[in-house]
């Protein structure tokens, strides 16, 4: 199974830091490609960007589709207009995902984005439920989870976030408040192709602090613990990512403890070399 690493710019980052950053991608990629196929890497950057983003992607997959051709022996023709779409998100180097969608598909929403419209713009992933979304736009974990159902509905991987306040660590009430944030966020019939949660202690973001190994393990044991006995039969493959002041420093090691399969990284992914470093 292959490690998820995940960019999420926030509300960061423009048309010309987005050309230095593919610039600096494509330049490493096609350097260390086979270290960078052993990940699967999501950008998320601000939801303006995607179309922009997904253009310069669709191009690259076009050559890597002539390729497949020649080697084939087949035409465009061969293929119908779904299968051509599947090879070519498939062969990308880089997947793409919202920071977040409206629970609704459409409708008078000022401001906010649709799981369809991402789908759309060429996303297959999707950030919901961030603490910054928590915090700031009050979004409770029953909202989290009618997100949850919008993003399935729209084949997109949810990235469900959960993870605890500095108060509720200091009680050591955080196992069962993530517990509960997890129960809470997702919606009761859903079925997940793949149920990725990111585990994001608040006090970690953006501060340079991140738990112990033994901190994280312990999180990681326990969303373990409920995927296998509650969430059997709902998800193909489960996930657990950790975000929370990830950098090129410190991600061998998070990645490395047990049960952890992926990181979500905020500022260190702003900068492509140091992302790069935390995909290697
Ligand atoms: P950070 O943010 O890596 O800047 O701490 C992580 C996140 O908020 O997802």
């Amino acid at each position: 199974m292959k490690k998820i690493i995940a960019a999420n710019w926030k509300m960061n980052h423009a048309f010309d830091e987005v050309d230095v950053w593919m610039d600096g991608f494509f330049k490493n990629y096609s350097a260390k490609y086979d270290e960078l196929q052993k990940v699967e890497i999501v950008l998320c950057p601000p939801a303006f960007l995607l179309d922009y983003i997904d253009s310069e992607l669709m191009d690259d997959s076009f050559d890597d589709l002539e390729e497949i051709m020649k080697r084939d022996h087949k035409k465009v023709e061969d293929f119908s207009a779904e299968e051509l779409s599947a090879i070519m998100l498939e062969q990308r180097p880089i997947r793409l995902g919202g920071q977040d969608c409206h629970h609704e598909l459409a409708g008078s929403f000022t401001g906010d984005i649709s799981a369809t419209m991402l789908k759309k713009v060429g996303c297959e992933y999707v950030i919901i439920g961030h603490c910054e979304r928590r915090e700031n736009h009050f979004e409770s974990s029953e909202i989290v989870a009618k997100k949850v159902q919008a993003a399935l509905s729209q084949s997109l991987t949810p990235i469900i976030c959960v993870g605890e306040s500095k108060e509720v660590r200091d009680e050591s009430k955080h196992l069962e408040f993530v517990y509960k944030q997890i129960k809470d966020s997702i919606p009761q019939e859903a079925n997940f192709t793949k149920l990725v949660i990111a585990y994001e202690p608040i006090w970690s973001i953006g501060t340079g602090k991140t738990p112990t190994v033994a901190e994280i393990a312990e999180m990681a044991k326990l969303l373990g613990k409920i995927f296998n006995e509650k969430l059997q039969n709902r998800a193909q493959e489960f996930f657990m990512l950790y975000g929370g002041s990830v950098t090129s420093q410190n991600a061998k090691e998070i990645l490395a403890i047990d049960g952890v399969s992926g990181l979500l990284v905020g500022k260190a992914s702003l900068d492509v070399e140091e992302f790069i470093k935390i995909c290697l």
